[in-house]
Parts: structure tokens; sequence; C-alpha cells
């Protein structure tokens, strides 16, 4: 009798180990494989979407950056249907174009820097846009 409930129990750990190892070999690797996945997707990403913009400069590249950037959250400015209120009003302040470069790069109090966050060239283009459209 007890060698029966031995052998059943044998059984079920053998079962048990089996789905374990299943688990151990299959479950890892699909992880691993979606956390592969997303850093592919992930280092590609940021270099070519500033790749099609870096040859840009124009106003709607601008303005593209201005709210994709999160500057519409914090500013107002009428161009760009912005209504934010953490930083300055942009139409009243009309900031010149190195103002406004200066600025985005350094950060300045509430307002973060954005030097790493977008390329030369976007920071170019959202100076020029702001500085163009303040006011207007
Ligand atoms: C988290 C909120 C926030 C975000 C996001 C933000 N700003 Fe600001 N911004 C501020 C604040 C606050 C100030 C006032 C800073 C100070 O002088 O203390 C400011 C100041 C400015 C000024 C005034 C500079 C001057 O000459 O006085 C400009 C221009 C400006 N921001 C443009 C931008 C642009 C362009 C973006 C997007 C790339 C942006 N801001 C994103 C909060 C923000």
């Amino acid at each position: 009798m007890l060698r029966l409930v031995d052998r059943a129990l044998a059984l079920v750990s053998w079962v048990a180990a089996a789905l374990v190892l299943v688990l151990l070999f299959a479950g890892p690797s699909l992880i691993g494989a979606k956390k592969n996945g997303t850093v592919l997707y992930g280092s590609p990403g940021p270099s070519s979407s500033s790749a099609p913009q870096s040859g840009g400069g124009s106003a709607s590249t601008g303005s593209a950056v201005f709210t994709s950037a999160g500057c519409a959250n914090c500013h107002t400015l009428r161009a760009a249907h912005a209504t934010g209120s953490i930083g300055p009003n942009l139409d009243q302040l009309r900031p010149s174009e190195a103002a406004v470069r200066a600025i985005v790069e350094s950060g300045a109090g509430t307002m973060p820097s954005f030097a790493g966050k977008l390329s030369p060239a976007q920071i170019t283009a959202v100076a020029r846009y702001v500085s163009s459209v303040a006011g207007r």
C-alpha cells in the first residue's frame, strides 16, 4: 500500500518536474524574446525618428517638436493651440530664436533641459518656430 502511494507520488512529482522544466525553458525564452523585441524596436527608434527631422527646420517641424516635446503642456502659444500655464505665455513674451534655443538647451527652474531629448536640428526648428509665431 505504501509503495503504491510512493509510486503515485513519484509520478506526480515527475509530472510537476516536467512542468517546471517546460516553464524554465519555454517561459524565460518567451519573455526574453519579448524583451529582445522591445530593445530592438527601442534602439533604432530615436535615431530613425530624428533622422528625417534633422534635415528640417521648417515651421511645421518646429510645431511638431513643440507639441511632441511637451512644450505645449507648460506654455501658451496660440499658433500651436497650446494653453499651458506652468511656464510664461510665449505669445506675451515673444522670445527671440536665441532665447528659445538657450532655455531649451539649458532649462531653467521648473523647465527641463531638452539637450539630451531633442536633436540640435529639432532645437533649431522649435526655436525658429516659437520666435516666428509667438504673439501672432
Ligand atoms: C515642465 C514645464 C515646461 C516645459 C515642458 C517647457 N517649459 Fe519652457 N518654461 C517653463 C518655465 C517654468 C519657464 C520659466 C523659467 C524661469 O525663468 O524660471 C519657462 C521658460 C521658457 C521660455 C522663456 C525664456 C525667456 O527668455 O525667459 C521659453 C522661450 C520656453 N520656456 C520655451 C519652451 C519650449 C520651446 C519648450 C519645449 C521644447 C518648453 N519651453 C518646455 C516650463 C516649461
